[in-house]
């Protein structure tokens, strides 16, 4: 599997960019499985999206002792990108956490980590997996469809419950078949 990608191709010393656009001129992202050592980053990333409603909060302990799920996208040493795949039963995982750092979005990072993710799922031999998301065209572009919220039972007593946009959720429930290669 090629882990490495090429996101952008900007000639160097072509244009200058303001600070704010600093990224652009980067250009390597490898997406490989979580260190330890890059907990805090993720940590940091979640807790961003988590603060706007995106994302459900994920504390660092969490992280830490869920490493083995996690998916990074790096450019230049830096965590740009993250998401997880939490196993839910013999035939379901989902897909969850997934951020990209502002500044590094729309490059198919995004893409990137949930294929990794989904290439996970392959290999642990899991046949589905589901998001609760509002980036509802997002997850189209990479095959997953649009489901009923019910049919993920204990993903809504587990996590939702906690969730202060329970009772008010507009996270659709998506589904996408993984099929063994
Ligand atoms: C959603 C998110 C992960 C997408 O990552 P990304 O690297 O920007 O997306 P990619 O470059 O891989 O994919 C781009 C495609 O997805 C679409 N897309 C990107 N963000 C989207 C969003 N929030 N809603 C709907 N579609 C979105 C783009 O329109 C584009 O489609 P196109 O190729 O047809 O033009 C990123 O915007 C993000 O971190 N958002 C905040 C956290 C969040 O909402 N996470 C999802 C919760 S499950």
């Amino acid at each position: 599997m090629d882990w490495t990608t090429d996101v952008v191709d900007i000639p160097m010393g072509m244009l200058t960019l303001p600070e704010d656009l600093a990224p652009l001129r980067r250009g390597r992202a490898t997406i490989r499985p979580a260190r330890v050592a890059d907990v805090p980053a993720i940590a940091e990333l979640v807790a961003h999206y988590a603060r706007l409603r995106d994302l459900l909060p994920r504390p660092m302990g969490d992280i830490y002792q869920s490493v083995r799920e996690w998916v990074v996208a790096e450019i230049d040493g830096e965590i740009v990108a993250c998401g997880s795949l939490l196993v839910m039963w013999g035939d379901l995982a989902e897909v969850r956490s997934l951020a990209v750092k502002a500044g590094y979005q729309g490059r198919g990072l995004g893409q990137q980590v949930v294929n990794a993710l989904v290439d996970e799922a392959r290999r642990l031999g899991i046949p589905t997996v589901f998001c609760l998301t509002r980036a509802v065209k997002f997850f189209a572009g990479l095959g997953f469809t649009v489901t009923d919220r019910d049919r993920f039972p204990r993903k809504v007593w587990k996590d939702c419950i906690h969730c202060p946009m329970f009772s008010n959720c507009d996270e659709v429930a998506m589904i996408r078949p993984v099929p063994p290669l």
